[in-house]
């Protein structure tokens, strides 16, 4: 049996990718095959953190339409025979069209996942870790989900609390969600890898 291949798609500093990277690697590439990292941003230092992990890297900036952008992201992907996209830190929407037609090639199944640092639905989008410091709140959380076209909106797959203490400042509770993001992404990557039926997914007829 061939492995999983994943993509990685990551637009700035890369540490959920390269968690990702060092635990598919424990894993080995009989099972899974991080197949390359995309990034949309040519100054991710996710870029070069890959490379010097030996992952292939792709550049795809942004397009004056995103109709392009995406198409060229989608040759990727099919060249490749991508199974499971992982987003790490993507700052761009996928459009419907694009997740459909991800879908599609994998009967219908939903392959396409993120890793959020909230307990969604709350603080969506970006800086989710200083917006629920500033107001104070004292249990966050990290989400991973199932990716649609809407911004963080997917099923909720985990969820984990990451709790605040007194004395936090914002650079340490934003370690701590980084530590329980890679623990959850890297949990989850391994089931994909062992072909855990806990990640069959087919989107729910409304
Ligand atoms: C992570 O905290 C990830 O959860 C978040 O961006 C950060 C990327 O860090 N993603 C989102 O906010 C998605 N809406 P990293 O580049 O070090 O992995």
């Amino acid at each position: 049996m061939r492995p999983v291949r994943i993509a990685l798609f990551a637009s700035g500093t890369g540490s959920n990718a390269m968690a990702l990277v060092a635990k598919a690697q424990e894993l080995s590439k009989e099972k899974i095959d991080v197949a390359f990292v995309l990034s949309d941003k040519s100054a991710a230092p996710v870029l070069e953190k890959a490379q010097n992990a030996g992952v292939r890297t792709y550049l795809v900036e942004k397009k004056t339409d995103r109709k392009t952008h995406e198409s060229e992201v989608l040759k990727l992907l099919r060249e490749y025979h991508i199974d499971w996209i992982f987003l790490a830190g993507y700052m761009r929407l996928l459009s419907a069209d694009f997740i459909q037609q991800f879908r599609h090639w994998h009967a219908g199944a939903e392959q396409i996942v993120n890793i959020h640092p909230s307990l969604l639905p709350a603080y969506p989008g970006v800086d989710s870790i200083a917006r629920a410091f500033n107001d104070g709140v004292k249990e966050s959380g990290v989400t991973l989900h199932l990716v649609d076209e809407g911004m963080d909106t997917g099923r909720v797959l985990v969820q984990e609390i990451v709790s605040r203490k007194e004395e936090a400042n914002l650079a340490k509770w934003t370690q701590q969600f980084h530590e329980v993001e890679h623990r959850l992404y890297c949990q989850f990557l391994e089931k994909v890898a062992l072909g855990s039926q806990d990640t069959v997914y087919f989107k729910e007829t409304p």
